[in-house]
């Protein structure tokens, strides 16, 4: 047996103290499978006195990550401090050290991708992340491995757990979207500020990762669209229902048409989906990702997108990678950049079917008002949904599905309608996907 592969643990809080107990637990199981051994020889943490009480290793702890890339007997980083500055700071001196990375840092990777592949690529050092996107689900090892040989087509993700609970409670529990996310956070699923859950941006990293990944540029923010699930109220859910349909937070990465050289989308909204489908049966924290590749079809990934244990799992995967690489050097250092294809598709191109709800005066030639507006964008009604009401005069809710149309085309729409006098509040308009 050769020398342990020292490790640098940077960051002890949930995660890292499960990957710290994990490598414990099963570092004979990993020495058999890995024919290494795996060691944690530096903790860096903000406190190590109080730590040192908890009963981690006090001989093991720094209050300085330099001292993890500085210690000779350290080969692999393990980065799950989750901050900005600071964690990228370390991950590039970590790279400029010539010392593997691992790390779980969604946001720095969406965001800063780009820099710090350029450094691993000068520095011939691999970056592993796989508990970046969807926790436990090995989603990114299964796109850089197992689905090499397919042009991916779309990915379908409900990668936000917390969104995808205050939705499951708003739709099975009727509660509203403020009771739902007051269970989230009370059960300890929502981030500490819980906005980047509901507002799609949490989900928004995770998008830009998987379609980085998939289709070999690191996809600038500035070109994705994302909305959140705060502005969605009872009445939506309870009107997708009567429609046959569910609403999730979904992330969709889609390349049109299917080929070389094409353009990306990469959005993550609201979306109404067909009850049938199998992404409208994950509930609760769960989080799923449907794949389509152009030689395998589709693959569905399902499982905890986060938590302790299942974002250990999915670091553990990275170190015992991070491990095999630094033994014989290789091509993949976690990210293969190539220009196979094209940019990202601006969102006033991208086509979608709506669902439009509006709150309406119920008298005479409303309807036709509206629909007049939408003939003349040449904009398609599916189907028009209003619940009787007693009065006449009353305002009422009108559902309208839409057929294919444009961003741009509803946009314009949508403000024309708003501005009738038969309308009484701000349209809602919210996207459906039927995955064809
Ligand atoms: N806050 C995230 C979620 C978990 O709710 O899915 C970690 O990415």
């Amino acid at each position: 047996m050769q020398h342990p592969i020292g490790i640098g643990l940077a960051g002890l809080g949930n995660v890292g103290a499960g990957v710290f107990k994990h490598l414990q637990n099963n570092r004979t199981l990993l020495r058999e499978r890995l024919g290494l051994d795996l060691e944690v020889r530096r903790i860096a943490v903000r406190n190590p006195a109080n730590r040192a009480e908890e009963g981690f290793p006090a001989a093991l702890l720094t209050e300085n990550w330099r001292d993890l890339v500085d210690d000779p007997s350290v080969q692999i980083i393990v980065e799950v401090m989750g901050r900005k500055e600071e964690s990228l700071e370390l991950i590039l001196a970590a790279l400029d050290a010539k010392k593997a990375v691992v790390t779980a840092n969604k946001a720095l990777l969406a965001e800063h991708g780009g820099q710090i592949f350029e450094s691993a690529t000068r520095n011939q050092t691999p970056v592993f992340y796989e508990a970046a996107v969807g926790g436990g689900i090995p989603i990114i090892k299964c796109l850089r491995e197992a689905l090499v040989g397919n042009h991916i087509d779309s990915i379908h993700g409900i990668i936000n757990g917390t969104s995808n609970y205050i939705l499951t409670r708003m739709t099975d529990g009727d509660l509203s979207f403020q009771e739902a996310l007051a269970e989230a956070q009370a059960a300890g699923y929502a981030e500490p500020d819980p906005s980047f859950d509901v507002n799609g941006w949490d989900a928004a990293h995770k998008a830009m990762i998987l379609a980085s990944l998939a289709y070999g540029f690191w996809i600038p923010k500035d070109q994705i669209f994302v909305e959140g699930i705060e502005q969605l109220t009872a009445a939506d859910i309870r009107f997708a229902k009567s429609l046959g349909y569910k609403i999730k937070l979904l992330g969709i990465i889609k390349a049109s048409p299917h080929s070389e050289g094409s353009e990306i989308e990469v959005r993550v909204h609201p979306t109404l989906i067909p009850r049938d489908h199998v992404l409208a049966s994950v509930n609760g924290v769960f989080n799923a990702i449907a794949v389509h590749g152009d030689v395998v079809g589709e693959v569905l990934f399902y499982g905890r997108g986060a938590g302790q244990n299942p974002t250990s799992s999915a670091v553990l995967s990275d170190i015992a990678e991070a491990a095999d690489a630094i033994q014989r050097p290789r091509r993949d250092l976690g990210f293969i950049p190539h220009s196979l294809y094209g940019s990202c598709k601006p969102i006033e191109s991208s086509l979608s079917e709506y669902y439009l709800r509006l709150t309406v005066e119920d008298r005479p030639g409303v309807i036709a008002q509206i629909a007049g507006i939408l003939g003349e964008l040449q904009i398609g009604i599916s189907s028009i949904l209003q619940p009787e009401s007693d009065e006449e005069g009353a305002n009422v809710a009108l559902v309208m599905m839409i057929h294919t149309a444009s961003n741009s085309q509803m946009r314009n729409a949508v403000e024309r309608i708003d501005a009738l006098s038969c309308v009484k509040r701000p349209p809602r308009m919210i996207r459906v996907e039927h995955f064809s």
